[in-house]
């Protein structure tokens, strides 16, 4: 196989948590008038976990339909990408790859940095497919995105996991080699390792992020990429959905374009719908763009689609992937409809206790409540050890 053989995303499939909390209801707690959440930064409602649900629920969650669907023959990785971890050794995927029963002759790890994981978590596996085309990896991006109560952040909260198998001729879009990159030391965003909520600079977050896509794309043109005119939509990291408008009217303006708003609308529009009643999934964010894009738009056969995966701290990276023949035949549109609607909604005070929880830290048991309607549980705590259920 060549360098230039096809390999890309041949599934893609995702989960959200059982709950969702609306932004009127955040609004009214905290006397927002609610044009700043539904307009000034694009949400409508964000998911929350119940107590047994975590990043590993969700990842198992979003990577059983792949498994079923493909078997687990052909992955001899798994690769998990997430910046709300649960063990400073363990990887979350050994309880993935345990959940669903994968081969024992597999490598699994974790990878961190911040939002960006998931795409350096696709790339490494791309580099793993083109070295044996018969392979495949499965990424997995789960996150729990968590803020101070009543911080600025917390209208930008959320959760969910993208799983997605990596292979060669994959079905859905093959990631072209091409790929600008951007690395800049900066405190916009970060969790230190004894807290459960990040810590942010909002502005200074907004502009770091501004900052990388002109990195990015600039390092894209530099390594040959395409032209801005090419692309038929542009899939943006979406901390909230007016972050991915003003990043690509940022973008517009730096490469010398007019920022015409039904320009920008056809290009970010049908990439934000999972992502305004979703919230910020963190390293999933720019895949659940991508499953909303290929889910709604006419048809995008042989049209490029320009990704921009920013993680705070910061790194981002622009890389270009086109959409296969035959596509749709391979969506999950239903199933993905489903995971959404079907979460009950919570009112602030259910949220806000939900948000409070913590495990004692004694190695004592600690068993969850029941409340998760998913196919997996997060079961405890004993003895320090995590348990997990599978229905
Ligand atoms: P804030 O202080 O709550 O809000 O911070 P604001 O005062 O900046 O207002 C937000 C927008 O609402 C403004 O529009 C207002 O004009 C508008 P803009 O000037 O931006 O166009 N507005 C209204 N619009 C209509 N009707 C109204 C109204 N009132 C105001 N009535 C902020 C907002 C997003 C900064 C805050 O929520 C925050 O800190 N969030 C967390 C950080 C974040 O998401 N940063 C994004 C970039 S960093 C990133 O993407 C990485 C990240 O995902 C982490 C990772 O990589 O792991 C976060």
């Amino acid at each position: 196989m060549s360098n230039n053989s096809a390999v890309g995303i041949h599934d893609l499939s995702f989960a959200t948590t059982e709950f969702v909390l609306s932004h009127e209801a955040l609004a009214e707690y905290n006397g927002t008038e609610i044009g700043k959440y539904h307009i000034g930064i694009g949400q409508r409602s964000m998911s929350v976990p119940a107590a047994d649900e975590d990043i590993v629920t969700l990842a198992a969650a979003a990577a059983a339909p792949i498994i079923a669907k493909h078997g687990n023959e052909r992955i001899r990785t798994v690769v998990f990408a997430t910046e709300s971890s649960i063990d400073q050794a363990k990887a979350a995927g050994i309880y993935v790859h345990s959940l669903l029963g994968l081969q024992s002759a597999c490598r699994v790890v974790e990878l961190k940095q911040a939002c960006y994981g998931a795409t350096a978590a696709l790339q490494f596996a791309i580099g793993l497919v083109k070295r044996d085309p018969d392979q495949q990896v499965l990424v997995i991006a789960s996150d729990v995105s968590k803020y101070d109560l009543d911080s600025p952040g917390e209208s930008t909260q959320g959760a969910a996991a993208v799983a997605m198998l990596v292979s060669a001729d994959p079905a859905l879009v093959r990631i072209e080699n091409a790929s600008g990159l951007f690395t800049a030391d900066v405190m916009d965003f970060w969790r230190p390792n004894y807290r459960s909520t990040a810590l942010v600079d909002g502005q200074e977050s907004v502009q770091a992020y501004l900052q990388a896509v002109e990195g990015s794309w600039k390092d894209y043109g530099e390594q040959g990429g395409r032209t801005l005119e090419q692309f038929a939509a542009f899939c943006y990291h979406q901390p909230f959905t007016k972050m991915a408008y003003k990043a690509h009217r940022h973008l517009l303006n730096y490469a010398g374009f007019d920022t015409d708003k039904d320009d920008i609308e056809r290009a970010i529009g049908q990439t934000v719908a999972y992502n305004t009643v979703v919230g910020n999934s963190y390293t999933a964010s720019v895949y659940l763009a991508l499953a909303a894009l290929l889910d709604q738009a006419d048809d995008l056969t042989d049209r490029p689609i320009g990704f921009l995966s920013y993680g705070s701290g910061s790194v981002a990276e622009f890389f270009a992937g086109t959409v296969v023949p035959g596509y749709q035949q391979h969506l999950r549109t239903e199933a993905n409809l489903e995971v959404i609607a079907r979460r009950k909604p919570v009112d602030y005070a259910g949220y806000r206790e939900l948000h409070e929880r913590s495990f004692p830290a004694d190695g004592g048991d600690h068993p969850t409540p029941a409340q998760t309607t998913g196919p997996f549980r997060f079961a405890g705590l004993s003895g320090h050890k995590r348990l997990y259920q599978a229905r």
